[in-house]
């Protein structure tokens, strides 16, 4: 959440730190500002309320000269989105300037102990007090000013501060995700590896106390007492391209599309010679634990949810999703034979590094199902399976949910033939089965075209009511959060045997019916319930699997997608559904991409 971008080195720096915050939009977009100047000079700022767009024909007004700039794009928190509430923050004689990330949650005494000396504050944020206390604490070196700030400010945030006449910045990480990436005599921060992209690869991800001088020859690490820290440089193996939108109209409709290889990706090298068994190359045990605990939010979660059923039902281990946000704070029943699976695309959202945290508390063994390397997560879990998705920069998840739900098969798989739950026979099975999903979902898309009935009728209404039965109830919520997120249509999602329990009352000519029904165990009760929707005048758009004609005859439109087994039909149904949201957000004329109000890797609680 909030995008933070730096550089220090021998080009116009405005020009770097302006593309960088284009490519961390996704991480924010209420409002955006840059600071730049040369050592010496004065700091000059541009900032505006909104998206990047406006900033930069602000800049194209005034343009920022120098070699050291920091910008900044904007989720709001404290403080609604106005040029005075944007980021960069600058004390009143104009000489530090920061940008911030995160939560400063003492923020309010703070600010009135620093009025009553004399600050005088300029915005509603809670992150302007770290400008004020910056210079308060500053005896002439910014790094150990930075250090005595941060002593006194409680939360988790990540921060980048600069003076006016030091020729470094100077940035500090209390949990928020930040990476130094470092150049040919320029060194770039960034809160996220797509801005660094087409600059580099070698990059140094921050941890949590580290106090890092970022200077055009390199960084230099602390902790907050100032003692050096010893950093690792890292390579990363994503392509500059893969955060491009490569002739697509939308990030998301791209992402939707590499699905396919994204899939070839998550499977690549995992398939055991023999083809009945799974490499994970996991430390852990499966044979250790008694019971699964999934950990995500989100489109995480449901993902977790269809984890869930697949460990429960090939390896007969109990597994149940948790809530992220809920988890740490209903005291959860944990111990040494629990394996807590936290599961993120960014492995930066706070509630589900925390509900680790609290996992781990209890002694549980943890592993992360993870799309970034280098996060957060991934640095506290014990084990971790990436996904290998590539970088996801629409807001909305798609290739990252589909790429989960293909880790928790292989999981399931292995698992399932590591406690003997899945002969050998049973596992190749399981193996060809996987095999053919990417050319499943290859020909989901190829029908892209049969969305667009249903699209329309969506486009018309203003709430949906989508269903699910058995594996599919994670679909359903999948797909009813996609539509709202992206269209702003009410979407609801219901396990479908309990339609009738209270949701019913909805049901209307003007309410209808997704129901999320591939062919599957329960098919026979599933149509009796598109039925009774049917006897209230209700609509019924139904995802069917091609070799069902039964459940088609109940519905008024249908979306075919490719048999497969009822397990797996998950990752064919995905395919649908995203296109469906994205077909109906098309048609409200709504921004795909970057939705309202939302944000991607939600750092904040
Ligand atoms: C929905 C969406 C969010 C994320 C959730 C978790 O389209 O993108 O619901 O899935 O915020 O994010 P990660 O996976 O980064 O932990």
């Amino acid at each position: 959440m909030c995008g933070i971008v730096g550089y220090v080195g021998p080009r116009q720096a405005a020009d770097l730190v302006l593309d960088g915050l284009r490519r961390l939009e996704y991480r924010g977009y209420d409002s955006a500002g840059i600071v730049a100047f040369d050592p010496g000079g004065p700091l000059a700022v541009v900032k505006r309320a909104g998206k990047i767009a406006v900033l930069e024909e602000a800049l194209k007004r005034s343009p920022l000269s120098g070699r050291v700039a920091l910008g900044h794009t904007r989720w709001a928190t404290h403080g609604r989105p106005s040029d005075g509430n944007a980021h960069p923050h600058l004390t009143e004689d104009g000489r530090v300037a920061i940008i911030h990330n995160g939560i400063i949650e003492n923020y309010l005494p703070l600010r009135a102990r620093l009025t009553a000396a004399g600050h005088t504050f300029a915005s509603e944020t809670d992150s302007e007090v770290l400008a004020h206390l910056i210079e308060e604490h500053d005896r002439g070196d910014l790094a150990d000013a930075v250090r005595a700030a941060l002593r006194e400010v409680d939360g988790a945030f990540a921060l980048v501060a600069a003076r006016q006449d030091a020729s470094e910045l100077v940035a500090a990480r209390a949990t928020s995700p930040m990476v130094v990436g470092l150049g040919e005599g320029e060194t770039f921060i960034a809160s996220d590896v797509p801005a660094l992209l087409p600059y580099t690869r070698r990059v140094v991800f921050l941890q949590d106390g580290d106090v890092a001088t970022v200077r055009p020859e390199g960084v230099e690490v602390t902790d907050l007492d100032g003692r050096p820290r010893e950093v690792t440089v890292e390579t990363i193996d994503w392509d500059a391209e893969a955060a491009e939108k490569g002739g697509w109209p939308h990030y998301m409709i791209k992402e939707i599309y590499e699905q396919p290889a994204v899939l070839q990706n998550t499977f690549g090298g995992r398939f055991a010679e023999a083809g009945d068994d799974v490499l994970l190359d996991l430390d852990l045990d499966p044979t250790e634990f008694d019971r699964v605990v999934i950990l995500a939010a989100g489109t995480a979660s449901y993902a977790g949810l269809v984890g869930e059923t697949l460990l429960e039902r090939l390896a007969r281990i109990p597994a149940e999703v948790e809530v992220a946000s809920e988890f740490r704070y209903r005291h959860p029943v944990v111990n040494e034979r629990t394996l807590a699976v936290a599961v993120s695309q960014s492995g930066e959202t706070i509630d589900t590094l925390e509900a680790l945290r609290e996992a781990k508390r209890g002694g549980a063994r943890t592993l992360g199902i993870l799309n970034a390397k280098g996060s957060s997560i991934a640095r506290e879990v014990d084990d971790v399976l990436y996904i290998h998705a590539g970088p996801e920069i629409g807001v909305a998840s798609t290739k990252a949910y589909v790429a989960m739900v293909a880790a928790f098969a292989l999981l399931a798989v292995r698992f399932g033939r590591a406690r003997g739950t899945l002969s050998s026979d049973e596992g190749r099975a399981w193996i060809s089965e996987l095999r053919r999903t990417p050319g499943l979902l290859e020909e989901a898309l190829e029908r892209h075209e049969h969305v667009h009935p249903v699209a329309e009728a969506l486009a018309e209404v203003r709430s949906v009511l989508y269903l699910g039965r058995g594996i599919n109830v994670a679909s359903a919520y999948e797909g009813a959060l996609k539509l709202k997120e992206i269209s702003y249509l009410h979407a609801e999602a219901y396990p479908t045997g309990e339609m009738k329990h209270g949701p019913i009352a909805l049901i209307d000519a003007d309410t209808p019916v997704v129901a999320v029904a591939p062919k599957g165990a329960l098919q026979a009760k599933t149509i009796s319930n598109l039925q009774e929707v049917r006897a209230r005048d209700g609509r019924v758009y139904a995802i069917v699997s091609d070799n069902d004609s039964d459940t088609a005859a109940h519905a008024d439109l249908t979306l075919r997608v490719p048999a497969c087994r009822e397990l797996l039909s998950p990752l064919v149904v995905a395919v649908p559904m995203q296109l469906l949201a994205y077909e109906v957000g098309l048609r409200l004329g709504r921004d795909v991409d970057q939705p309202r109000n939302l944000a991607k890797s939600v750092t904040v609680e």
